[in-house]
Formats: C-alpha cells, sequence, structure tokens
C-alpha cells in the first residue's frame, strides 16, 4: 500500500521549494490586478447580503420556477449521459435551432457558425466586448443603461464613453454622432434595463445611418425581448439591415424562460466576430453545460406557453407598482415599455446611493438610479418580477422612507 502523501511529501518538497513566507506576509503583500483595480475603482455595482425581513425590489430575475418540461428535460438529459463536454461553441442541435429563431427574427439566414451558445448573457457580453475591444478603444454607452456594459469596458482596458439618452430615455442621435467618430463599439439595451425603453423602428433606422458612417461595431443586448407592453412593437437590431454585418445580438434564457441560475445565453452576429468571442468565451469558461443545453432546446421549443401565460401577470404587477409609486408625494414615474423594472424619478436632494442606503434602513431594498450611469442620478430602480403582496409592502416601506426626507423641487 503507498504511503499516505502528508507522510511522502515533506521530504520530497523540502530541498526544492524556497522557504515559505508567512500566509500573513503573502497576503500583505498581494496586489490585485490592474484589471480589478480599474473595475473597483469605477464600479457602482453593489453586492447584496442577504438581510432578515428586507424586501428586495432590487433583484433582476423572475419571481416565477422554471417550467416544468424545461426541467425534466435537463433531468432526462443527465440520465441519458449529457455530462461531458461539449462543442466549445456549443451544442450543435442548439445552436442549430437558435439560428432559427435568429434567422425568423432578422428575416434573414442564420447558420450554426453565427451563433455562440454562452454562460448566460453576462459571459456572451464579456466575449464580445472582450473580442472586440483594445485598451484605449473608445465605447459608446447610451446611459442609463444596465451597469455589467462599463465594468466590462473597463476589465477590456476600454474607455467607457457615456452618452444621455433623451429626457425621455430614447437615443439622443445628435449627440451620438459626434461620440461615435472613432469609437470602436457602441453598446445597446432595449427593452432598457433600468429604463423600460424600447426602441422604435425608426429610431434603430437612424441609428443603422449614423453607426454606417463611423467604424463602430454594435452590441445589441435584447435580454428582456419577450417582455413588452402596451402594443408598443418591439424591433430587433438584427432586423436593421444597415447594421448586419457589424451587429453583435446578445440573449439569454435567463428573464424569457426563468432561467437565471441555469446561466444559458447567447451571442450571434456576423461569423468572424462571433468566432473571435468564442476564442474569449472558451478561454474564461470552458465549454457550457452540457445537460443545461439539452434543456435550452426544450425551451425553445416549448418554453413560449409559460412566458405568454406570465406576461398577464407582468403587466398586473406593473400597473400596480405604477400606481403605488406615483401615489408617494415627490416620486415620479413612465410606465416602461418593456422589461420588469420601474425607473423612477424623486424630487428630494439626496443622492441616489444614499436613498438607496436609507431604503435599507427602511426595509426594502432598491436600486440606487447612479448605478446606470451619470443620467440615473436622481432615480431608483425596482423589479416587479414579484409578487403583488411583496410589491405592496415594498412600495409601502418606500413611502415611509420619503415620509422622512426634505421634499426637494
Ligand atoms: C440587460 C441585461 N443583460 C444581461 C443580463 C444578464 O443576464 P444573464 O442572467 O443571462 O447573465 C441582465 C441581468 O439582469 C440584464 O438586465
Amino acid at each position: 500500500m503507498p504511503a499516505p502523501l502528508r507522510a511522502v511529501c515533506p521530504p520530497l518538497w523540502c530541498g526544492l521549494m524556497p522557504p515559505l513566507k508567512s500566509p500573513a506576509s503573502a497576503l500583505a503583500a498581494f496586489v490585485p490586478s490592474a484589471a480589478v483595480e480599474r473595475i473597483a475603482k469605477t464600479s457602482l455595482r453593489p453586492s447584496f447580503a442577504p438581510i432578515p425581513g428586507l424586501i428586495s425590489l432590487a433583484a433582476g430575475e423572475p419571481d416565477f420556477d422554471t417550467p416544468l418540461e424545461i426541467v425534466e428535460a435537463a433531468v432526462a438529459a443527465l440520465h441519458a449521459g449529457h455530462t461531458h463536454y461539449t462543442d466549445p461553441e456549443g451544442d450543435a442541435q442548439l445552436r442549430d435551432a437558435i439560428a432559427e429563431v435568429v434567422a425568423q427574427t432578422a428575416g434573414a439566414a442564420c447558420t450554426r457558425n453565427q451563433i455562440l451558445v454562452t454562460h448566460g448573457a453576462s459571459a456572451g457580453l464579456a466575449a464580445a466586448i472582450a473580442a472586440i475591444v483594445n485598451p484605449g478603444d473608445r465605447v459608446v454607452i447610451p446611459e442609463p443603461t444596465y451597469s455589467l456594459y462599463a465594468d466590462l469596458v473597463q476589465l477590456a482596458g476600454g474607455v467607457p464613453v457615456f452618452v444621455a439618452l433623451r429626457p425621455d430615455f430614447h437615443l439622443d442621435l445628435d449627440a451620438l454622432e459626434p461620440a461615435l467618430a472613432g469609437a470602436r463599439l457602441l453598446v445597446l439595451c432595449s427593452p432598457g434595463n433600468p429604463t423600460g425603453v424600447v426602441y422604435r423602428a425608426d429610431e434603430w433606422a437612424q441609428l443603422g445611418e449614423l453607426v454606417a458612417h463611423s467604424p463602430a461595431y454594435v452590441l445589441s443586448d435584447e435580454a428582456y425581448h419577450s417582455l413588452v407592453y402596451g402594443g408598443t412593437p418591439f424591433v430587433s437590431g438584427l432586423q436593421i439591415d444597415a447594421l448586419r454585418e457589424r451587429l453583435i445580438y446578445a440573449q439569454t434564457f435567463s428573464k424569457k424562460y426563468a432561467m437565471t441560475g441555469w446561466r444559458l445565453g447567447y451571442l450571434a452576429g456576423p461569423a468572424p466576430i462571433v468566432k473571435a468571442a468564442g476564442l474569449i468565451h472558451r478561454t474564461f469558461n470552458g465549454t457550457n453545460n452540457a445537460f443545461v443545453q439539452r434543456a435550452g432546446l426544450t425551451a425553445l421549443r416549448d418554453g413560449s406557453r409559460d412566458a405568454h401565460a406570465w406576461m398577464e401577470q407582468f403587466a398586473a404587477r406593473r400597473a400596480f407598482a405604477l400606481e403605488r409609486l406615483r401615489a408617494i408625494a415627490g416620486v415620479s414615474a413612465d410606465p416602461p415599455e418593456g422589461g420588469f423594472y420601474v425607473f423612477a424619478r424623486y424630487a428630494a436632494p439626496i443622492p441616489s446611493a444614499e436613498l438607496a442606503a436609507r431604503m435599507i434602513a427602511g426595509g426594502v431594498a432598491v436600486r440606487a438610479g447612479r448605478e446606470y450611469g451619470p443620467s440615473g442620478e436622481g432615480h431608483f430602480r425596482i423589479s416587479f418580477a414579484t409578487s403583488i403582496a411583496n410589491l405592496a409592502a415594498g412600495i409601502g416601506r418606500i413611502s415611509d422612507v420619503f415620509a422622512t426626507l426634505p421634499a426637494g423641487v
């Protein structure tokens, strides 16, 4: 029987290794990489530790469970032996099925080599940005918008260039034109997180014209595409002919199918860009979960039934949240056209980070508007992807906190 490892190792290692410093001094000497320092210095993304009794209206995930047929497909896939590495670009059948969906949305052909399966949209966005952006490149980010984009640009060594959206949170094309000159990438989010704005067809068309006269590629994050209210027609960036050769589309199974914990998303775009992003994604993440990708096939085939059924509830929650928020003195909010957030304005003269801290102390978690860019100041974001009872209690607490604040202008 071989000797136990711990008895053999010390004499072998002793002569080969320099004397070990104590763990305390090794830790004291640790300096994080420049990338970590860049993100730490600029990121406004909060991390939440659970607090007993806190009502959270801060999270960005549906409160519904993943539809049973998707769960059963994952279990069946495990039993069928889908427990091995897959193709680094993603399960071939899943990529074919996604290519069909993308082709239908785009109204143009799409093939497997234009699809990369990713660890949720987060890893897709990271791979796309790292594949396109070189250190020092300017990346135009209309804001307020999802705060991950700027952090990913910082990680890549790029320079985020924030361009304020118009007061109605639609694109300010006059401001975008000069910003795009010499830019490497433009990052868009429609339906908007946190704004809830859905870009109109004419807006996309004008943007297509603008971008065609610039060197910029376009990353279009459409994570909330299935959640659009009130008859607003949803237009995908995939449909814009002028953008066809330079648009990378990021999508996720997280929101539509309530699959946040599964980590499944994809990129679609011109094959050379998708291939470059694939190299980054493989380097960072390895291959995707085999059985999760099989369940993804079922989600594409059968998951839309539940997604449609949930829409009714989302619409009711949206109306309820708006009514209750607007009843608070000094708070105003426009109805979101898509997604499941209300981005509310407030008049009280305190920064949004302080407001969010006061809300936590008052027993309710919301997100500070400033997290989403400079123009987000004076706003806070709530998610209505939770029960009416939770919304009633949470917005009640928000109202109590505002009652303690100076009124503002
Ligand atoms: C606009 C947007 N894109 C992407 C993501 C990330 O999605 P995933 O869970 O697929 O990483 C989120 C999550 O909140 C989001 O709001």
